[in-house]
Parts: structure tokens; C-alpha cells; sequence
């Protein structure tokens, strides 16, 4: 009903890996779903299978209430479905507005449309004042918010981000927090990826923790902060919990 996106069942192997096993996750519209897990808990395939990168070996993915697994990442992000990669792929010789217009390109070929709605994501991301600076020239911070204005670009209904805060100082942090607070206000629903708790903990309505490729708990924020099983798994791992 109110699903946005509905995984069941999902597994995918590569060869004789199974990087996600029978996972089930349910998204509803407006929330912002964290997934988090130990590096290799099958978190960036998860989202490979959602955006279509992979088609998963079972299981099946619901977008809307439309069957969507195996379908090609362009068709996906035609029917607001958009994510940023961990590794950020700008136009490296090509200004800020250039790249987010290229994105926009998607729903309309008129430049002057493409232009206007570059500018309005740029301004609702405080980013309009560097619009004329090359992409190849942006701090890692500014590289991560122009991907996330690249996605926006193409008017999703449900936006995937792959660690968007990677790298970042706690005030950048801070920062990217509360524009993802402000696209979620806008409309679209957020399903994200992320290693630092803190920002997890501000951002989520609802945290799904996965480990070798399972489900291994979902809850609140605060729930999932004391769960057992979760500090566990990730003892001695990588976790930033400052
Ligand atoms: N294209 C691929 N081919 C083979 N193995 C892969 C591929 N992508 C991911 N894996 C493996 O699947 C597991 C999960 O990886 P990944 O989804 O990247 O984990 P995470 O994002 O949680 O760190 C890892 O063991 C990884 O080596
Ligand atoms: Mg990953």
C-alpha cells in the first residue's frame, strides 16, 4: 500500500559466493531506511540488485507495487529510481550546473527547463555559488553533494545513497545530514547506506542491519544502538561511533 520498494527474498551469488541471502526489506513512502552492516555484508550488492546493476539470482524486487528485478538501471531511473555511487563519477572537465543539467536531460530536453531545475537544486543544497567551478576542482565534500544533486536532477521518487558521507569531517557531515533531511521534506523516499553511526542515528527512521548477506536485526535507531547481536558483529570492525 504505502511500500515504496519491497525486496523479497533476495540472494545473489557470484559464482560460489553468496554475497545476499534471502533478504526481505520493506521501504514505505517518505521514510529513510539505513542499511548498515561490517564491510562485505553484501550492502553495495543489495543496492546493485535494486538499481539494476544485477539481476539477483532470486528473489524478487517491487518498486511501487511493479516487479523490477533484472531491469536496466536507465529504465529504473526513468521511473524514479536513482542512486550515487560510493566511487563518484563527475564530468570532471565540465562545471558543477553542467553536470547536474546533464542529469535533468532525463526528463526534459529543453535547455532552458534543464537549466532552471539545475539551479533550484543547486540553491535547496547551498551549492549555487560554486555552479561555475570544473567538477575535477570540487573538495571531496562538494563532490559528494553534486552526486546527490546529479540524482535529484532526474526527480526521483526513491533515491539510493552508497556512503555519501565517506571521508567527510564531522562538520561536512553535519552538512550532508540535513540535505538529506531536506530532499526527504521534498518528497522522496531515502534508502542509505552508511558507516558513520552518528549520521545514521540523526537520519534514520528505521535501520536494517545485515551480516553475511542476512538480515540480522531492523528496528528504531535507538533499538538497534543496544541491540546484542549488532554491537557483536561489529566488534572490532570499522565502525565510527563517535
Ligand atoms: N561483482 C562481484 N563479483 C564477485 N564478488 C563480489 C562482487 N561484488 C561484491 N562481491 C562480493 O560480495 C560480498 C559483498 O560485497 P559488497 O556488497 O560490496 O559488501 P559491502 O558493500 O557490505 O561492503 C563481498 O564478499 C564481495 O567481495
Ligand atoms: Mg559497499
Amino acid at each position: 500500500m504505502d511500500d515504496i520498494l519491497k525486496l523479497q527474498n533476495i540472494t545473489m551469488d557470484f559464482g560460489g559466493l553468496r554475497a545476499v541471502d534471502s533478504l526481505n526489506i520493506t521501504i514505505k513512502k517518505g521514510e529513510i531506511l539505513a542499511l548498515i552492516g561490517p564491510n562485505g555484508a553484501g550492502k553495495s550488492t543489495v543496492f546493485n540488485c535494486v538499481a539494476g546493476v544485477y539481476k539477483p539470482t532470486g528473489g524478487e524486487i517491487y518498486f511501487q507495487n511493479k516487479k523490477i528485478a533484472g531491469k536496466k538501471p536507465w529504465n529504473l531511473c526513468e521511473i524514479g529510481l536513482a542512486r550515487t555511487f560510493q566511487i563518484v563519477k563527475p564530468f570532471p572537465s565540465k562545471t558543477v550546473l553542467y553536470n547536474v543539467m546533464t542529469a535533468s536531460f532525463l526528463k526534459t530536453s529543453s535547455i532552458k527547463i534543464a537549466e532552471k531545475k539545475a539551479i533550484d537544486i543547486l540553491k535547496l543544497f547551498d551549492f549555487e555559488d560554486k555552479k561555475n567551478i570544473k567538477a575535477g576542482n570540487l573538495t571531496i565534500a562538494d563532490l559528494k553533494r553534486l552526486e546527490i544533486a546529479k540524482a535529484m536532477a532526474t526527480e526521483p521518487k526513491l533515491l539510493l545513497l552508497d556512503e555519501v558521507m565517506a571521508g567527510l569531517r564531522p562538520s561536512e557531515v553535519d552538512d550532508m545530514v540535513s540535505i538529506i533531511k531536506k530532499v526527504r521534506d521534498g518528497g522522496v523516499t531515502i534508502f542509505v547506506i552508511e558507516h558513520i553511526m552518528r549520521a545514521i542515528m540523526a537520519l534514520s527512521d528505521k535501520i536494517t542491519v545485515i551480516q553475511f548477506g542476512k538480515k540480522i536485526a531492523q528496528g528504531l535507531p535507538a533499538e538497534i544502538a543496544k541491540n546484542e547481536q549488532v554491537i557483536k558483529a561489529y566488534l572490532g570492525d570499522d565502525y565510527d561511533l563517535s
